[in-house]
């Protein structure tokens, strides 16, 4: 029975967790592979909004397991305010549900302070992150600094390590003008957290493993989107993880041949939170429209989405560098009632068309879209649960997407609804 990775394929936002919650329903096992707790999942279930940041959807489910893997930066106080503030609307989640990669690395409150030190440095050219030090976590992993989860067992290792990380990061922050922070603080914090998160421990890629030999099925969710991703995104305004499908590999310790099917999902306009390049902006009405139509403010920070126009380009180059299979298309019905919309199918810069978004942020800031535009439809959408039930000129726009983006609408999501759903093939079902 194939797996299932479903990856946002614009940039963060599009509606994950409705989809993400929907395929955790008919999943066995759901593991988080990258990011932190700058997501923000949203789940409707029976009239219920859970928020989730850090926690796997399926940990709203009854007798499914949920995993942190490795690939994810873990702050350790955000996610037992999380798992409290679950439990507290009636979820019950104990080590039996819940396990954490044992070499995931920790977020410390330093990471936050140098979120937020770095990005005041960059005047104002800031990246917009959403200052859950999820940026500096990740040098520190790669610097080989981190301290992991596993460290939480040994206090002697883990201030050892403490004192070596904040002699680096007191340098920096001195730099910087800011604040300093003690290592002696931290590790006093870290020791009055540890005992709420070891029973969480576990050596998820074996329990991946062993699930997968079973015959189980398992989801990986990821966060953010393909244009946020560190390599292929609109760099440097990324956040500083991988987003494409690989990383669900690496991010949770299985082999690619065992993610199966990518599910890419994709917004039927576009949004962006923080800044950055964003050729298909809409900076004007319709962007306001769109943004009241389709409530587009941040689950984490609550920050105001910028809204403009589908582009296809960036979902065609998404699809292909993510190594996506089929799309979910959400948010149809904010389109109802418009007159006309346009969708991006190339750009032009320097007076040539181009059919791709290239590296250098040079060029991602001077390409400026062309666009065609397609009828709009004054019928609802809203709700529809059969192709039978859509307008006319929405299945029209569906199709044409489809052709744009060279990849199937594997499903169609026209409400946060759980059941407003049109299913077109199975994704556990296979390509
Ligand atoms: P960071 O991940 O906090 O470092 O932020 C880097 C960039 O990624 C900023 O533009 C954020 O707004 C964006 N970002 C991070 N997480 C999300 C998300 O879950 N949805 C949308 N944008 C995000």
């Amino acid at each position: 029975m194939p797996n299932v990775a479903v990856i946002g394929s614009q940039w963060g936002d599009e509606g994950k967790g409705k989809i993400v919650d929907w395929l955790s329903s008919r999943a066995d096992v759901v593991v988080r592979f990258q990011g932190g707790h700058n997501a923000g999942h949203t789940l409707v279930i029976d009239g219920v909004t859970y928020k989730l940041h850090l926690l796997p959807s399926g940990i709203v489910r009854k007798s499914k397991i949920s995993i942190i893997g490795n690939g994810v930066v873990i702050d350790p106080w955000a996610l037992v305010e999380e798992i409290k503030t679950i439990q507290a609307q009636g979820v019950d989640i104990n080590p039996d549900k819940l396990k954490i990669a044992e070499n995931a690395p920790l977020i410390l409150p330093v990471h936050g302070a140098l979120d937020e030190a770095m990005e005041v440095a960059r005047g104002n050219k800031p990246i917009g992150t959403t200052k859950r030090g999820i940026g500096p976590a990740y040098e520190d992993k790669i610097a080989r600094r981190a301290i992991r989860i596993c460290d939480l067992e040994y206090p002697d290792v883990m201030r050892e390590k403490l004192e070596r990380m904040m002699l680096h990061h007191n340098a920096l922050l001195k730099g910087l003008g800011a604040e300093q922070v003690s290592a002696d603080e931290i590790f006093a914090q870290l020791m009055e957290v540890r005992d709420e998160i070891l029973p969480y421990i576990a050596v998820t890629w074996k329990v991946l493993h062993d699930a997968h030999i079973d015959g189980q099925k398992i989801l990986f969710e990821g966060a953010q989107g393909m244009m946020l991703d560190v390599d292929h995104g609109t760099y440097p305004y990324v956040t500083s993880s991988n987003m494409a499908s690989g990383q669900a590999a690496c991010g949770s310790g299985m082999g690619p041949d065992q993610i199966g099917y990518v599910l890419g999902i994709t917004k039927a306009y576009t949004t962006r939170v923080g800044s950055g390049p964003f050729p298909t902006e809409q900076d004007n009405d319709i962007g306001q429209f769109l943004g009241e139509r389709g409530h587009e403010f941040g689950t984490t920070t609550g920050r105001k989405r910028r809204c403009g126009w589908f582009d296809a380009v960036a979902v065609r180059q998404a699809i292909k560098l993510g190594g996506i299979h089929g799309i979910a298309l959400t948010k149809l019905d904010v389109l109802d009632g418009m007159e006309e919309i346009k969708v991006c199918v190339g750009y032009e810069l320097d007076g040539e068309k181009i059919d791709y978004l290239p590296a250098s942020q040079v060029k991602q800031a001077a390409v400026t879209p062309i666009y065609e535009t397609i009828e709009g439809w004054q019928e609802t959408s809203r709700g529809a649960r059969s192709w039978g039930d859509l307008p006319a000129a929405a299945v029209k726009y569906v199709k044409h997407i489809e052709e744009l983006i060279g990849a199937p609408v594997t499903l169609l999501s026209t409400s946060p609804e759980r059941d407003d759903t049109i299913l077109m093939q199975d994704p556990f079902v296979g390509k």
